[in-house]
């Protein structure tokens, strides 16, 4: 049987030799000054059910409304997609969020301001995404807390997850892994328009040219 070789982890994302970077002449700078302001990505991250999709989509509207350029990459749609290969085991998700962290940094290098809405449960991973992105990084932590997303159960996914159909769910049989040093910390356990107040406060200011 074949045996797969074995690969120093130093290497494990880097199989492409002979690939050289080309500098584009479109530069940051360039975009920014046509849209009059500057690429970011802004990091939800939370339980299933704290409303980081529902705050990123209502943030998006009212920044959109207002001539900014934007895109919100949601747990939900980026899993039928580019990572419908992936499940939900510790080493899946590390995979999902490494994934998200390289295409929003493109998004940002594009100029585009970013609004990610994964659950992101392990601190290591938003801190490579951190690493990815740079000073361009905001995480924004949705906190509520697990009583409340359950109570809300809005895709009937805790009582399954409780009922033991879905394995590894977060917060019941998979850990989360709060914030420490979230640059915002914003409660979605109650008032979501004071939420959506205070994140597109927060994001405006971070993406003025100055
Ligand atoms: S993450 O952990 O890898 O960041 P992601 O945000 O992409 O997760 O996907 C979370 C969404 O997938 C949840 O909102 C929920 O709808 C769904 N889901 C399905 N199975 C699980 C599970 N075992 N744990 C958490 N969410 C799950």
């Amino acid at each position: 049987m074949h045996s797969p070789a074995k690969i120093s982890p130093k290497f494990m994302n880097k199989k492409s030799s002979n690939v050289v970077w080309h500098n584009a002449t479109v530069t940051r700078e360039r975009r920014q000054q046509k849209n009059k302001h500057k690429g970011g990505l802004f990091w939800f991250t939370g339980f299933s059910g704290s409303g980081k999709s529902t705050l990123a989509h209502a943030v998006e509207e009212s920044l959109f409304q207002k001539g900014y350029n934007t895109y919100v990459l949601d747990g939900d749609n980026v899993r039928h997609g580019l990572c419908a290969d992936l499940g939900f085991s510790d080493s899946d998700r590390k995979e999902n969020i490494r994934r998200i962290s390289q295409m929003s940094n493109l998004f940002v290098q594009a100029g585009v301001i970013v609004l990610t809405a994964f659950i992101s449960p392990f601190r290591i991973d938003r801190q490579n995404a951190r690493k990815i992105a740079g000073k361009d990084f905001h995480e924004i932590f949705c906190d509520c807390s697990l009583d409340i997303c359950e109570s809300r159960d809005v895709k009937g996914l805790y009582k399954k997850a409780r009922a033991g159909e879905i394995p590894f769910f977060t917060g019941i049989d998979s850990p989360y892994e709060a914030p420490e040093h979230a640059e915002l910390v914003t409660n979605t356990g109650s008032d979501l328009e004071q939420s959506i107040e205070q994140v597109y406060k927060y994001i405006q200011e971070q993406v003025k040219c100055k």
